[in-house]
Parts: C-alpha cells; structure tokens; sequence
C-alpha cells in the first residue's frame, strides 16, 4: 500500500512557502540571525572565524577559541593534500579557462577521496571535516587561479581567512579598510537557511551519503545564476548597461523580453533583504574619491528603477558584486567567494541533519500522459 497523497491544492511550484524541515542555525523571521545573533552586529563587528564558529559550534568562540579555530583553517589551506594539487595542475594545464567554480566542485569531490578522519566520534570528525573544509576550499580557489595563470602555487598567508584569502586572490596586501569589508561579505554570504545549495546539502546528507558529497553538490547548486551565480552576472549587467542615460532603456528592454534583472528580487524577502542594505552603505563608503564612485551612481538609478517599475529591492548579490569588483577581484571568483562562506553554512546543515535525520523525500503530482499499453518494437 502506498502512502495517502494529498490534494493537488498542496503542490507548491519551487516549494514556494513550504517549511521543510527545522534547523537551529539560521532564521529569517523579521530579521536575519544566525543562531539567535542579529546579522546587523556580526556584519559589523564579526570576523569570519566568528561567524563559522558561532554556525558549527553554537556559540561564539573566546578569544582563545577563536584564535584556535583560526589556527585549524589556515593550516588545513596550507596542507592542501598534493594529490589534489597535482591534478588541479593537469587540469588546468588541459582547460586553463575552465571555471573557477568547476574546480572547486572538482576539488572538493577529490578531497572527498583522499582525506582520511582522524578524530575519533561521528560528530567530532564531522566538525573536523568541516573546518578542514573552510581553510580547504579558499586553498583551491587561490591555487586554481594561479595554476591556470600558469603560477606556481603561492604560499597560504599566516592570517585569519579573509585577509588570507583576499590577498591571494589579488595578490598584494589588502588595506585594513579592504579586508574588512571583504570580511563583511564573507559573514553576510555564511549562512541563508534553506536555500538552494543548502537544502541541496541536506538532501544529500539525508541519504546517509557524506559531508564531501553533500558540499559538491551544494556547489553544484549554488553555481545556477537564479541561486549563487547571479554575483557574477550582476557585473555583467551593469557593464551592459555602461552608463545611467542606457540604464532605463535597457531595463525596459528586459522587462520587455521577460528576463529578470540579476541581483533583484528573492525568494523569502519580499521587502528587500536586509544584508544588502548592510553592504551597499559599506560599498559607497569604500569608492568615496574614487572612479568607482560612477559605477555606484549607476546602481543607484538601476536601483530606483527596478523599485518604480517593478517593485522589486535588491538583494545581496548587487552590492557584494559591486565591492568585490571595487576590490580588482576578477569576476570569475565572485560565486567561489560566496562558496568559501557558506561552506560554513552547508556543512553546519550537514551536520545538524545527519544529528536528527530522516530521508528527505517529497512526493510530485504526475503530469504525464494518461496509462496506456506496451507495444512490442515492430508495432511503434
Ligand atoms: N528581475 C525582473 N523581474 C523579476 C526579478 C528580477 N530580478 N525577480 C523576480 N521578478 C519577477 C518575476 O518574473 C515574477 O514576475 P511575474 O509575476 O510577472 O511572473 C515576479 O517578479 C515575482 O517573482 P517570484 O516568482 O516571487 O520570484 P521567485 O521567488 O520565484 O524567484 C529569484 C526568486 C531570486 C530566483 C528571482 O527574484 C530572480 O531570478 N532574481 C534574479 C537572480 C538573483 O539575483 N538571484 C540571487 C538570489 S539571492
């Protein structure tokens, strides 16, 4: 006997409005918190470290904690196994303009094979797994770019992640105001509740699969341009538009074949999304005297035009672009950003769902043609 289904008045088209599961982690009622943390006060004051330990311990870590954990990442980024190096290296000898983004999803696949859990307990070599991960995955992404530039591989600097990993992707030594605020992104990218990669990761999680297979195939997921990649398109499009007397005109005209805008509109923010209000003053901030400013003005007036005429408010992908641009980062590296963030994010999932699980298995309402017989080969 089957289960009952229900109504087809219950089907929700992209699981629209459909609470899934319950989660400790993050929550989106009113205001966007992490763990009961206001994301306000960690977008100004929280380093990363604080942020991904706060998402896979529970609390915010001590001085001494957060020192330790900070330890843990950069030594997991400097211990990059060679294996992994190695055929980083052919790879990128073979399709040196392959994506950032594939390789990480390939990196962290092949990590998935070779790293070995030392630590004793299911949940204690999760976390292992995890934090290993964080420090892991900037690794990949900054010996990527300097493997398909043809570099040798630069050294990991001894530095919290942010600083490390801004000064390997543009190498030279970011500003103090720099690594700040590419630290603010990085907090403001950790952690999204359920959304597309993270519901991903749980979903694979939730068939007893493990913490590498649940990452690549959230990266798989948040690379699609509705989901992690629309940071990388939203440059496009400004680039596109190229300056304010087009930005209407080209509105218009995308509004009229019915392509949406990148970095608009959200799935659970209706009223607009409180972390893009949190980084687009910081973005202003950062280009003041500088020829960044024209690209902010720009965004302005695509901003109040995508309001007037749609309705529609940013969300956090339109100024996370626009700083990491202001930064001399390369576009190809904007969605891999938002992976190194939210690994924190996925792998807290992975575990809070492998510690009271049950396999996540919805049901569909078939569309299909009505039942009908078998016919044999000769008589199609
Ligand atoms: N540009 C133009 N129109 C948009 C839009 C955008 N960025 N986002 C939504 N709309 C339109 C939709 O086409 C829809 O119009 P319709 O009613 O005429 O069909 C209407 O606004 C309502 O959208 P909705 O169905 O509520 O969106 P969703 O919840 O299914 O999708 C996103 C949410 C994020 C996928 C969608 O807003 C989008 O594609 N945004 C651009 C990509 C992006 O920035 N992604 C990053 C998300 S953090």
């Amino acid at each position: 006997m089957s289960a009952p289904v229900p109504p087809a008045s219950d089907f929700a088209r992209g699981l629209a409005g459909v609470v899934a599961g319950r989660t400790a982690i993050c929550s989106l009622d009113g205001d966007l918190r992490y763990r009961g943390y206001a994301i306000g006060p960690l977008a100004e004051a929280a380093d990363f470290e604080d942020v991904a330990f706060l998402l896979l311990h529970g609390e915010l870590p001590t001085a001494a904690e957060r020192g330790a954990f900070a330890g843990r990442i950069a030594a997991a980024a400097r211990d990059l196994d060679p294996a992994v190096v190695e055929a980083l290296r052919l790879l990128a000898a073979r399709a040196p303009g392959a994506a950032p983004m594939d390789a990480l999803r390939t990196g962290v696949s092949m990590l998935g094979q070779v790293e070995l859990d030392l630590l004793p307990g299911p949940r204690a070599a999760l976390l292992g797994q995890a934090e290993r991960l964080l420090g892991q995955v900037a690794a990949i992404l900054a010996a990527w770019l300097d493997l398909s530039a043809g570099r040798p591989v630069g050294a990991w600097p001894d530095r919290p992640l942010a600083g490390a990993l801004l000064e390997r992707l543009t190498c030279r030594r970011p500003t103090v105001e720099e690594e700040a605020i590419f630290g603010t992104t990085l907090v403001l990218y950790a952690e999204h509740e359920f959304n597309a990669s993270t519901f991903t990761a749980r979903t694979v999680a939730s068939t007893g699969s493990d913490m590498h297979s649940s990452v690549v195939a959230a990266i798989g997921a948040l690379k699609g341009p509705l989901h992690g990649g629309a940071n990388e398109q939203v440059l496009e499009n400004l680039a596109a538009i190229g300056s304010i007397d087009r930005a209407i005109p080209w509105l218009e005209e995308r509004f009229a074949t019915r392509q949406v805008v990148m970095g608009f509109g959200h799935r659970v923010y209706k009223d607009g999304d409180v972390r893009a209000r949190l980084l687009g003053g910081m973005c202003r901030r950062l280009v003041a005297g500088t020829p960044g400013e024209a690209l902010e003005d720009l965004a302005d007036t695509v901003e109040r035009t995508m309001l007037e005429r749609k309705g529609l408010r940013p969300n956090l992908d339109w100024p996370a672009a626009r700083v990491y641009h202001a930064l001399g980062l390369p576009m190809s590296v904007f969605t891999p950003i938002f992976v190194v963030a939210r690994t924190a994010g996925w792998t807290a999932h992975v575990i809070e769902q492998i510690g009271d699980n049950r396999i996540i298995r919805p049901l569909s309402q078939y569309c299909g043609p009505a039942p009908r017989e078998w016919k044999p080969v000769a008589e199609r």
